[in-house]
């Protein structure tokens, strides 16, 4: 079940836009004409991944640097640690999220 997280027109490219669809807080890239969705606390200490610096397709936490690939959520150095990942897609100029990882 798609659903709604925040306007298309809200969404930053090159940057992070946080968004809370049904209060679940979530992190939406942009990047190469597709939007990435991951879970927005970082796996290590539970930091907010908010303020993240991306560089190319790393998510970099403010915290204590653990950088994260945002295409897969994994975590660089140790694949079996990551983000949640969430599809996403723009439909009429809404960003949807499938909470529960389905494509359809
Ligand atoms: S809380 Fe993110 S690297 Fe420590």
């Amino acid at each position: 079940m798609w659903t709604f997280a925040i306007n298309e027109s809200g969404l930053r490219t090159g940057s992070v836009t946080r968004a809370y669809p049904k209060g679940i807080a979530i992190l939406l890239v942009r990047l190469n004409g597709a939007v990435h969705a991951v879970s927005s606390n970082c796996p290590h200490m539970g930091c907010s991944l908010g303020g993240a610096i991306l560089t190319g397709t790393i998510l970099t936490c403010p915290c204590h640097d653990w950088q994260f690939d945002i295409t897969t959520g994994k975590f660089v150095s140790a694949a079996e640690i990551g983000l949640e990942t969430y599809p996403a897609k723009i439909e009429n100029g809404d960003v949807l999220i499938n909470l529960r990882g389905e494509t359809q």
